[in-house]
C-alpha cells in the first residue's frame, strides 16, 4: 500500500458488531481513510504510523465475567484518541476499572431520549436543548465511571451513557452513532474526526484510482492478466483499471449464458471491444446452458450447474491464453469484511455463491483483487473517474445464475424470451420515469403459474409476471419500494399489453427479512 497517498487514517477494531461496516463508511464519507481491523490483526505488531483515531465498535459479547475477546492495554497509551461505541464503551469502562453490569430489566433495544449532562468536544452541536434521539443495543449498562472520566449524558435507563477522559483523549458512547435511527448521529464522527483527532480530509477517489493503477503494475510486472467480465459495476471497473495499468496483457472473457437481461451483454461487449478497445472475448454458450439446465427446477441445483459450467468455460479459455498468472476479480471489501470473524478467524461462506469463488483451480492463478478496499458506491464513483459509461457504473446488482433464479420452476427458451421482454419494458418504464436511480435492484420474474384472462373478446391462460423492487444499503436487508399509483398501471399495462405470454402482473410487497431479494 503506498501510504503517501493515504496519510491519516482511523482503524476500527471490530468485536463482532452486524454494523461495523457502516461506521467505516461514515468516516470515509468525510474523505477520512478508515480500515476494520480484528483485535488479532493488533496482535500482529501493527504499526500505527498515520493513524489519528481508533474507534472500538460493538459485539455480541459482554465484559462481565471473565472471558471476552480484549485489546491490549498498551492502545491506552499510544496517546492516539479512542473512541468505543456500546461494547468498546464497556471495555474502556473495564480497562479503567469502572464497573459495569447485566440487567435485563434496564437492556434497551430501539430509539432511547438522551440527556445532556456536561459539554463535551465531541458532542458539540449533537444535542438540542440538551436532548437528543439515539438508538440502542444494549443489555449490560455502565454503573460506576471510571476514575479521571467524567459523565457527559444519560438515559432513563442508562445512568452511563456517554463518558470521557479529556486529558487521555478516550471517549466511550453507549449508543450507537452509525445507525441511522440515531439523529445527527454524523456529528459524533465529525466532531471525534476533526475536533479530537485532527485528522485532515485527503482521501479521495481520484487519489484511489492512482494508486490502485500504480499497484497493479507493481504486482503484475511484465506478467499476463485474465477476468471474467459480467458487465456489471465490480468486473467493469476491474477490467478498466487493470487495462489501463498493463494494456492489452489482460484478457476479458464473457460467457454468454443466454441467461442475461434483453441485448444487454452484446452491447456490453461492445462498448468494451470499440469505446474502450479492450482485449475481450465473447463466448456464446447459451445451448448448452439450456441444455444443462432441462428440467431441472430446484434452485440450488440450478445454481450449481450454471457455477460448473461457467468455471470450465473459463478455464478453457484462460488455459489459451498463455503464460497468464493473475486472475483479476472484483471483490469488494463487505465481502472481505464478512469472511472475517470479530476473533479474526475465517468464518466465511457468507457469500461463497455470490463471487465466482476460486477459480480456476487448475491452473493455479494469483488473485488480483484491485476494488477489495472499496464499497459499491466508492467503486461506482471510482468508475466514472476511469470514464465508464454511466449506464454500468449506476447499474443494479444483477446475480450470477441470471434469469435462472427468476424463472421459476424449468427453464425452456420461451420462458426466456417471455421474461426478457418484460424485464426489458420495466427496466425502460423506469428510467423513463426517473425511477431507476432510486431503487437498488428492480427485476421482472416469471412464476410457473397460468392464470386466466380475457383479451378482446377472447380468453387466454398465461403465466404471471411478478415484478420486485427495493431500496437497500447493501443487499443484507432491504425494502420493497413505493411505487405511485401511476406507474403500476402504467407498467402492467405495458407488461400484458406487449408480452404474449403474460396476462396477470403483480408486485412483491415483502421486505427483506423475511423474504430475501431474489426469489430463489
Ligand atoms: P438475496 O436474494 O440473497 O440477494 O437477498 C442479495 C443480493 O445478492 C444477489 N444474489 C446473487 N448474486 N449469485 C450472485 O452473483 C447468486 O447466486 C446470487 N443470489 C443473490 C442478489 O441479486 C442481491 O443483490
Amino acid at each position: 500500500m503506498n501510504q503517501k497517498l493515504k496519510k491519516d487514517k482511523i482503524i476500527i477494531i471490530d468485536f463482532g458488531s452486524q454494523v461495523t461496516k457502516l461506521i467505516a463508511r461514515r468516516i470515509r464519507e468525510y474523505k477520512v481513510f478508515s480500515e476494520i481491523l480484528t483485535p488479532e490483526d493488533l496482535k500482529k505488531k501493527y504499526i500505527f504510523k498515520d493513524v489519528k483515531g481508533i474507534i472500538l465498535s460493538g459485539g455480541p459479547a459482554t465484559v462481565v465475567g471473565t472471558k471476552f475477546p480484549d485489546i491490549s492495554k498498551e492502545i491506552f497509551n499510544l496517546n492516539i484518541p479512542i473512541l468505543g461505541i456500546c461494547y468498546g464503551l464497556q471495555l474502556i469502562v473495564r480497562h479503567f476499572k469502572g464497573k459495569v453490569k447485566t440487567n435485563i430489566k434496564k437492556r434497551e433495544f430501539g430509539r432511547a431520549l438522551l440527556f445532556e449532562s456536561k459539554g463535551s468536544l465531541l458532542t458539540k452541536g449533537f444535542f438540542h436543548k440538551h436532548k437528543s434521539k439515539v438508538w440502542m443495543s444494549h443489555q449490560d449498562s455502565v454503573y460506576k465511571i471510571p476514575k479521571e472520566f467524567v459523565k457527559i449524558a444519560s438515559t432513563k435507563e442508562s445512568p452511563v451513557t456517554i463518558i470521557e477522559n479529556k486529558k487521555k483523549n478516550i471517549y466511550g458512547i453507549q449508543f450507537h452513532p452509525e445507525a441511522t435511527h440515531t439523529e445527527n448521529g454524523n456529528i459524533i464522527f465529525k466532531n471525534f474526526l476533526f475536533n479530537i483527532c485532527k485528522a485532515k480530509k485527503q482521501w479521495k477517489l481520484d487519489s484511489e484510482k492512482v494508486r490502485i493503477i500504480k499497484e497493479i503494475k507493481n504486482t503484475i510486472k511484465k506478467d499476463k492478466v485474465i477476468c471474467a467480465l459480467s458487465g456489471g459495476v465490480d468486473s467493469s471497473v476491474v477490467a478498466l483499471l487493470v487495462h489501463k495499468a498493463i494494456g492489452k496483457r489482460l484478457k476479458c472473457v464473457m460467457v454468454d449464458t443466454g441467461l442475461m437481461r434483453k441485448n444487454e451483454f452484446k452491447s456490453t461487449y461492445k462498448i468494451f471491444k470499440n469505446k474502450y478497445k479492450l482485449n475481450v472475448k465473447i463466448i456464446n454458450a447459451s445451448k448448452v446452458y439450456l441444455r444443462k439446465l432441462k428440467n431441472v427446477s430446484d434452485p440450488e441445483k440450478k445454481r450449481k450447474i450454471i457455477g460448473k459450467l461457467f468455471i470450465k468455460i473459463f478455464e478453457n479459455e484462460a488455459l489459451k491464453f498463455r503464460g497468464v498468472k493473475f486472475l483479476a476479480q472484483g471483490t469488494l471489501y463487505p465481502d472481505i469484511i464478512e469472511s472475517k470473524s470479530a476473533t479474526g478467524s475465517k468464518s466465511s461462506k457468507i457469500k461463497s455463491h455470490h463471487n465466482v469463488g476460486g477459480l480456476p483451480k487448475k491452473m493455479n492463478l494469483k488473485l488480483l483483487e484491485p476494488l477489495k478496499e472499496l464499497f459499491k458506491d466508492e467503486v461506482r464513483k471510482l468508475g466514472d473517474t476511469v470514464g465508464l459509461v454511466k449506464s454500468i457504473s449506476r447499474k443494479h446488482p444483477f446475480p450470477g445464475p441470471g434469469l435462472a433464479i427468476r424463472i421459476i420452476g424449468n427453464i425452456t427458451q420461451e420462458k426466456i424470451n417471455i421474461l426478457q421482454q418484460a424485464d426489458n419494458i420495466f427496466l425502460e418504464q423506469l428510467i423513463k420515469h426517473n425511477l431507476y436511480n432510486k431503487i437498488w435492484q428492480a427485476y421482472a420474474a416469471l412464476l410457473p403459474v397460468k392464470t386466466v384472462g380475457v383479451m378482446g373478446d377472447s380468453r387466454t391462460y398465461e403465466y404471471i409476471c411478478l415484478l420486485r423492487a427495493v431500496i437497500s444499503e447493501d443487499g443484507m436487508t432491504a425494502d420493497y419500494f413505493n411505487f405511485p399509483k401511476f406507474f403500476l398501471d402504467v407498467i402492467s399495462n405495458k407488461i400484458v399489453n406487449g408480452v404474449k405470454g403474460i396476462n396477470r402482473v403483480v408486485y412483491d410487497i415483502t421486505s427483506k427479512p423475511p423474504s430475501t431479494i431474489e426469489l430463489e
